[in-house]
């Protein structure tokens, strides 16, 4: 949430900046701000300028259009609002009571209240209704104190100065800070919320994720948890929450190159729907290959000392990556007979079931940054290690498309989704790549637990080599269908998605993609929960979806169905076409498919439906209202 970059150097950094948030711009899009340091004729000094407008990027591109600042230092924001309303006073950058200091932040100051009252004795008033316009007052405070005692050195005195801050604020954060009378200092921070730095030629930057930096750099050091760093062109100095210099090597970024490449789509989430059949076969290609004929030829970064242990698996998770963890818990349980909970990592963080021995803990994040997600994955790690048993120790393992996200850092085993990074803000491709990873585990446990004959575990990876191709022809089809037919559903006002099974998860998951990018309130049911309320809803104005897969209840969804057709309701159906198909009123017709790896499938038609209804209405599908892709904020 919120997207930060800055950067130092010797060129002008308005148009990097917006380069930069441009990239940045998933995390978050009500509002945009940018500051500047241009340096006085002595070079010792500068002046601070800002700029800042509602609303998307463009807006504040437009604005320095108009009216342009200079300098060779600065730092600029897209937010994503917590508090206060997105507008042009909560915009960041903020700045202090001396017009000098300006700070971008993203994340929470959960202590700002309590650290805004003690400001007011010295007549200081916030002028935004954010958390974050505290810290650049307390620094401007700080710094007063410093300059009383006589220092000298400006770029020391604002590390200084934001080192006593971070000790007196309380969340999680990242911070970026400049002061006009140190115009060769960017000063950065962080506290569970990412921030790396990018080492360029002659300049520096900072951002809140790597893709921002493509085209900058491809050199970058992502900094730990309560690290602060000093930014001058001339080099960096990095140190840890207890002021030690720290000396780490930078990494070098892998794979983000194809960023913000929208090729001839008319949006991103489009192309992302159409690169499946490529996720799914460099999937299968790294994880299946066809030329082993080994069942066990998942290559697993979990132990099969670690497995024969596991007796059951707990899953963390949100939204889209939620479920995915569905999906994955069915197989688990059904396919390879452990036990598996799915739950909200939100609720999970403050209502935790009683701790179980020999527990696998899976965190599932796409963008291995989403806070809830990290902080139930911690807390898990310190109850568990709180109890001095062999039996409770935490195992663990992270599924996330991003390497070098806290996720993936902080987790000692991760499957590697590997579907190219994701730039619409509904997740498509990544919920496919999760969901191959579940298929992976699978064949694993089922395989080292002697749950399944071998010739199962055959079939069920013969049927996932096929999903490639199967995607690819899927796709070609139902965009023009769902194309065509969307039309008849953009004054709708509610759907419900129906599902059983392994395919209930693929129900919500539908409604949320309905939700989330077209506004149209839908709700995800496992079919035979229809009788017990929801069919209340149902008249001719509230299409029903209904996910229908030959095999376990296939004919119990298909009866579900006929319960909402005799209730007026337009049916849609994502089934094989075959006479039963015939009660549909439009049929997303997928192909025959073991009832196993059919959620890989069916979710696609899901996916086109919702994006053309969104598009026909004209909305912004990879950016819809009040969204962001990462979420940093719990
Ligand atoms: C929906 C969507 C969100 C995310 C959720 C978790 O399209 O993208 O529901 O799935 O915010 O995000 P990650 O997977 O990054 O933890």
């Amino acid at each position: 949430m919120c997207g930060i970059f800055g950067v130092i150097g010797s060129r002008e950094v308005s148009p990097l900046i917006i380069d930069g948030l441009r990239k940045l711009e998933y995390r978050g899009y009500d509002s945009a701000g940018l500051a500047t340091i241009q340096k006085s004729n002595n070079k010792k000094f500068g002046e601070l300028f800002t700029r800042k407008s509602k609303g998307k990027l463009i807006n504040l591109s437009n604005l320095i259009k108009e009216k342009p600042i200079q300098g060779h230092l600065g730092i600029g924001h897209t937010r994503w609002a917590t508090h206060g309303k997105p507008n042009e006073k909560n915009a960041h950058p903020h700045v202090d009571f001396t017009g000098q200091i300006a700070v971008v932040q993203n994340g929470i100051i959960e202590n700002y209240r309590d650290l805004s009252k003690s400001l007011q004795p010295k007549g200081i008033t916030l002028i935004s209704e954010t958390d974050t316009e505290v810290v650049p007052h307390l620094i401007g405070l700080e710094i007063e104190n410093f300059l009383d005692k006589g220092h000298s050195d400006n770029g020391q005195i604002l590390l200084s100065a934001v080192q006593k801050v971070l000790s007196l604020l309380e969340g999680t954060y990242s911070l970026a800070v400049i002061w006009s009378k140190a115009p060769d200092a960017l000063v950065v921070a962080r506290r569970q919320a990412p921030l790396v730095i990018g080492f360029g030629e002659g300049e520096f930057f900072c951002a809140s994720d790597t893709p921002a930096l493509v085209g900058f750099t491809r050199t970058f050091l992502p900094l730990k948890d309560h690290e602060v760093a000093l930014l001058t062109p001339l080099g960096i100095e990095l140190y840890d929450a207890s002021g030690t210099r720290q000396h780490r090597a930078p990494s070098l970024l892998k794979g983000t190159e194809l960023f913000a490449d929208k090729r001839n789509f008319r949006h991103f989430m489009l192309k992302e729907i159409y690169e499946q059949p490529e996720t799914a076969q460099l999937w299968i290609d790294r994880y299946l290959p066809s030329d082993s004929s080994s069942v066990n030829s998942f290559i697993s970064p979990i132990t099969k000392s670690t497995i024969d242990k596991i007796e059951q698996i707990q899953i963390l998770a949100c939204g889209t990556s939620r479920h995915a963890a569905m999906v994955g818990a069915y197989l688990l349980e059904q396919f390879a007979g452990v036990p598996t909970n799915v739950h909200f990592a939100s609720e999970f963080r403050y209502s935790p079931p009683p701790v179980s021995p020999n527990t696998l803990t899976i965190g599932v994040s796409q963008s291995g940054e989403t806070a809830d997600t990290l902080a139930a994955i911690r807390m898990e790690k310190d109850r568990r290690d709180s109890i001095n048993d062999p039996n409770f120790s935490f195992h663990q393992l992270g599924i996330t498309n991003r390497l070098d996200s806290s996720l993936a850092r902080e987790i000692d085993n991760v499957i590697d989704i590997g579907s190219g990074i994701e730039i619409g803000v509904a997740a498509t491709k990544t919920f496919l790549g999760q969901m191959l990873s579940f298929y992976g585990l699978t064949l694993l446990f089922a395989s080292h637990k002697q749950k399944r004959s071998t010739q199962e575990i055959l079939n069920l990876s013969n049927d996932l080599r096929l999903i490639p191709k199967q995607l690819l022809d899927l796709i070609k089809k139902h965009d023009e269908f769902s194309k065509e037919i969307a039309h008849m559903f953009v004054d709708t006002k509610d759907v419900i998605f129906l599902g059983r099974g392994i395919n209930y998860p693929i129900a919500l998951e539908g409604a949320l993609k309905l939700k989330e990018i077209s506004y149209i309130h839908a709700q995800g049911y496992p079919a035979g929960e229809l009788k017990h309320g929801p069919i209340a809803l149902l008249d001719q104005n509230v299409p029903v979806l209904s996910i229908a897969v030959p095999g376990l209840v296939y004919e119990k969804v298909l009866s579900n169905s006929q319960e909402a057709k005799a209730r007026d309701a337009r049916l849609i159906g994502v089934a094989p076409s075959g006479p039963e198909s015939e009660m549909f009123d439009h049929l997303f017709a997928i192909p025959q498919v073991s009832e196993w790896v059919s959620p890989l499938l069916t979710v696609v038609p899901l996916q086109l439906f919702s994006y053309h209804i969104a598009a026909h209405k004209g909305f912004d599908v990879d950016q819809p209202r009040n969204l962001a892709k990462i979420v940093t904020v719990e």
